[in-house]
């Protein structure tokens, strides 16, 4: 007997955090879910689940996408950036690093999320003013900061020149590091 619709299984082999993963998932499993309970990377967070809020934002082949709304076998062979993934070296992104500057988080539940959809404005507009930037992140929303401070952060990056490029899964021009393949079923 074959498997209703939403339990078919198939093969997704995604590049997270510069790291391959190959892992067997239903069919509607969400990217947010297989990211949390399939790899264990919980900065990506459940808020609206649909497309409203941005708690669970990533970046996607480099552009932020709200990960509670793309299916995990839509972003097969795709790379994957996660918040966990943004430090390297064991320093903060600059994004990261300007937000505890300008102390823009509070209970931080928004700030994986807003931190990655600033990476993606920046990288596309790396010398983007006010205006750029709250229309920007207008979909990322925060309950505890009134946006100014958080605005004024992603407004130091791009005074700075904008994010370098210290996100891991840019480092490896093949978006993979020795030994780093893992399967999970
Ligand atoms: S949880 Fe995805 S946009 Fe709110
Ligand atoms: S810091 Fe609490 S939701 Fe943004």
């Amino acid at each position: 007997m074959s498997e209703p619709p939403g339990r078919t299984r198939l093969t997704v082999t995604l590049t997270v955090n510069g790291s391959r993963q190959v892992a067997d998932v239903e069919a509607g499993t969400t990217l947010l879910g297989h990211l949390r309970d399939g790899l264990g990377l919980t900065a990506a967070n459940h808020g609206c689940d649909t497309t409203s809020c941005g708690a669970c934002t990533v970046l996607l082949d480099g552009r932020s996408v709200k990960s509670c709304t793309v299916l995990a076998a839509q972003a097969d062979g795709r790379e994957v950036v996660t918040a966990e993934g943004l430090a390297a070296d064991d320093r903060p992104h600059p994004v990261q690093e300007s937000f505890r500057e300008h102390h823009a988080l509070q209970c931080g539940y928004c700030t994986p999320g807003m931190v990655l959809a600033a990476v993606s404005l920046l990288r596309e507009q790396p010398d983007a003013g006010e205006r750029e930037v709250r229309c920007g992140l207008r979909g990322n929303l925060c309950r505890c900061t009134g946006y100014h401070n958080i605005i004024r952060a992603v407004l130091a990056v791009a005074a700075r020149g904008g994010p370098d490029s210290a996100v891991k899964g840019d480092r490896d021009a093949d978006g993979l590091r020795a030994g780093s393949e893992h399967r999970l079923s």
